[in-house]
Order: structure tokens, then sequence, then C-alpha cells
């Protein structure tokens, strides 16, 4: 199992390049399958995520190719392959997002209910709750979620029908399902209380694209004017801002100097403006964004929201910054029940961290010490490797299967900041 060995502590000073989104691209991928044309993508990630999609789209009929760069996908039939099994939906939950494709295209879909993991239960009763007001019956059996449209007059499977449907808090993955399955619902869907992360907005052109007519993508109402079919088109994946985030708050960590070339200021504005109070200087060009830090690091609350709040998936990494600020902080996790299975690991490192309940108490500054540490989720395990850069002594973390699912190999882009006798994978 490899393992990424960390000697600190090292600045980190260099420019690197912004990856694609993973949380982008999963529904990219995905929304291949509302057409029998070629989807050509630019700018997926090089993560495990992708290609378990792949893997998961090939099992449902869709052929794939990445070639200089661009990835295509053509959903060559549609035939009656439309389950998504276990085996594939318990390594990556995003795998729900070919739900509202494929009940939409093909009038039924059986897709494995996704396990919980390490950071909440993370239901998909928002997703349902959606693709039923949308006219399609859904079963829940044997871990599998069947969802068929009714039958048209000659006994065929129907369209879904448009309808409005208000969630009842922000979802993420519910937003993009049911924001997929409208495109080609008969009628309007109105979407109301949507999640308006910078990946829907994304998700919203790829459709736009593909002939969908939607107002509203990356807001919090959409309107969909369904059609009868959509079209191949070409898009390139947005850039991952949780991905430049992480790096960014790395220049923080290690008092260094980090530029990110293609990273989108706009979308990273919580974090931007949140280093900017801790006494970081954050400098916005035309190709890139640079965060560095000479100064002592003031500490600063946060509170986790969804978008345009402080992102949930960059709380682990400002956690671990926060243990070099100077004086006591708190950060609090509103969107999953159970985000801090990074403190334990912490304070192994010599961190003084108290959770109560949603809130961790964050003593600085504590100069963190190396030590075996092992990853328990993606952005965990992003936090981890931060701490390490500003630990002293070696550190070795375990289990970075993780970080491999949602960042492009992390040791190559810290090599290129500087660290390249510092930073090793291992087995
Ligand atoms: C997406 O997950 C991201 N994953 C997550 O990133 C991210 O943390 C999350 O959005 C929040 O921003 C992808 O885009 C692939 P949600 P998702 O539905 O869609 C509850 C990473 O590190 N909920 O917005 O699963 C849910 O339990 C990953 O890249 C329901 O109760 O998140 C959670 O508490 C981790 N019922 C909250 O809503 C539902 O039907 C937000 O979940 C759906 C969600």
């Amino acid at each position: 199992m490899d393992k990424l060995r960390i000697v600190g502590p090292c600045r980190l000073e260099g420019e690197i390049q912004a990856a694609g989104a993973k949380n982008a691209a999963l529904p990219a991928l995905a929304a291949s399958l509302l057409t029998e044309e070629t989807v050509a993508l630019s700018r997926v990630p090089g993560v495990q995520d992708l290609r378990t999609m792949r893997k998961l789209l090939e099992h449902l009929g869709v052929e794939s190719s990445l070639s200089e760069g661009v990835l295509e996908l053509r959903h060559v039939v549609p035939s009656e392959l439309d389950d998504a099994p276990y085996d594939l939906v318990k390594t990556m939950r995003a795998s729900v997002l070919v739900l509202g494709p494929l009940v939409a295209r093909l009038g039924h879909a059986r897709v494995s209910l996704p396990g919980g993991c390490a950071i909440g239960s993370r239901p998909i009763d928002q997703h349902l709750a959606g693709l039923e007001a949308l006219g399609a019956e859904i079963t829940l059996d044997h871990g599998y979620v069947t969802a068929r449209t009714r039958s048209n007059r000659s006994g065929g499977p129907g369209r879904l029908r448009g309808a409005r449907v208000r969630f009842n808090s922000p979802t993420v993955g519910g937003t993009e399902n049911l924001l997929m399955a409208a495109t080609l619902a008969e009628g309007t869907t109105i979407l109301e209380n949507c999640a308006q992360e910078p990946e829907i907005r994304d998700l919203g052109q790829l459709l736009t694209k593909m002939g969908a007519q939607i107002s509203g993508a990356g807001e919090s109402t959409i309107e969909i004017e369904g059609v009868e079919s959509l079209s191949g088109a070409r898009h390139t994946i947005l850039a991952d801002r949780i991905e430049v985030g992480t790096y960014l708050i790395g220049a923080a960590m290690t008092a260094g100097r980090v530029s990110v070339r293609d990273a989108i200021a706009a979308d990273l504005a919580p974090l931007l403006e949140q280093l900017t109070e801790c006494g970081c200087e954050v400098e916005i060009g035309d190709r890139a964004v640079t965060v560095a830090r000479t100064a002592e690091l003031r500490p600063r609350n946060i509170v986790t929201a969804p978008h345009p709040g402080f992102p949930t998936d960059l709380q682990a990494q400002y956690l671990a910054l926060m243990t070099q600020a100077t004086g006591p902080s708190t950060v609090c996790e509103t969107v999953f029940e159970n985000r801090f299975q990074h403190v334990p690991e912490l304070r192994r490192m010599g961190a003084e961290i108290e959770v109560d309940g949603n809130v961790a108490r964050i003593k600085g500054p504590v100069q963190l010490t190396g030590a075996k540490v092992m990853a328990t989720d993606l952005r965990a395990s992003a936090c981890l490797v931060l701490a390490a850069l500003a630990a002293e002594g070696e550190s070795v973390i375990d289990r970075i299967y993780h970080l491999d699912r949602g960042y492009e190999p992390m040791e190559l882009k810290l090599h290129l900041l500087g660290t390249e006798r510092r930073v090793e994978r291992t087995s």
C-alpha cells in the first residue's frame, strides 16, 4: 500500500498548474449518458475517481478513449445496460450521478445505494424525492435503488415530466442529478434552493452546449425547459478550486510562496478572503493566483457552508493551518456530521485540538513534529501532507490511496514547489 514519506520543515515555493476539477468532471462524464453522440472533455484530472467513473460508464455501455488530453465518451447504444453495481458504487459515491441521466434517457435505472463513508452517512433521499417529483417510480430493494418512468401509450418507457422541486437543503449531487434528468423531461422544471457550487455552473455550461435549455445553473434557482434529445459537445472542465486551495494553504502553512496557473480566483473567494484576514499576501494575476506568507499567521475562525460559504472540502486543510497561527481559533463544520477524522492524526504530530460536537478548538502556534499517521478520507489526507511539510522531522502518511482519489500525484506537484529531496512515494 503506497505511503508518502515527508521530511519537514520545508517551504513551498514555485508555480504549478491547476488540474481540472474532480467534482466537475464526475457529473460531466455522467452527462455522456444523455446522448448517443460523442462528448469530448478536456482537462479531465488524472485521478482515481475518474478512472472509476470511466469503468462504471463502460459497464453502462459508454465507450471512452483518452488521447492528447481529450477524453471522448459515447453512449453507443441505449441498451438494457442500466445497472450500476455495488462493487463499483461502494468505491465512489458519485456513481449515484448516473441515476438521473439513465432514467431520463432510457426510462429506467438500477443503481446500488452508495454506502456511507468516513465523513458521514451521506443519504440520497433528496435525489430520490426529486426524481419522484419528475414522475419516476422509485423502489429500494437488496441495497439497490430502481427508478422507472411510467409506460407511455404504446407500452414503452415514458418520459419524465417537468415539475417544481424545492430541495430542503442545498445538495451538490442532488442538484446535479435533477439538473441532468430535467434536460430530457417533458415540459418545464424549476429547481429551488439548489447548491451553487461552481461545478454546477460548469455542468450547466456543458449541458447547454449539448442543446439543453437551462437558465440559472450555479444559482439558487434553476429553470430547465426539457427537450426531446441532446447532442454531443466539446467542453473543457473548469479548474479545481479545492486542489488549488490545498496548495495555496500549503504556502501559508510553510511561510512560502505558491502560484497556481489557471486558478479561478472568483471560485476561491471564501478562502482567499480568509487567508488575507490571516495576514497572507494574495495576488490575483491574469494567469495565476499567488499566496505568500512572510509575517505571523493570525488566528481566524471559520464556519463551513455551502457555496459561496467556506468550502467543507478545504476545512481539514485550513484546520491544519490554524495550528501555526499565533493564538486560539475555532473551525465549525456544518455540512457533514463526522468530518474531523484528521484531528487524532494531527494530535499525534503535536497539535493541540479539542473537538466538541461540530466545533474544533485549535491552540496555536505549535511546532508540529513528524510522525507515522494514517489517511482516512480524501481531504484529511491532504491536511496531513500539509502538516508534515510544516513539521520537524520525518512523517510517513499511510493509505494515500485516499489522496490519489482526488489529487493528481501530489508528490510531483510538491517537487515542483521545491521539495524534491523532502517528499517521496514509498510502498
Ligand atoms: C459533493 O458531495 C462533493 N462530491 C463533496 O466533495 C463535497 O464535500 C460536497 O458536495 C459538499 O460540497 C462531489 O461533487 C463528487 P451534498 P455530495 O449532497 O453531492 C446531505 C470531496 O472531497 N444530503 O452537497 O455528496 C449530505 O449528507 C468530496 O471532493 C442529504 O441529507 O454532497 C451532506 O450532509 C467529499 N440528502 C449534505 O447534505 C441527500 O439526498 C451535503 O451533501 C443529499 C445530501
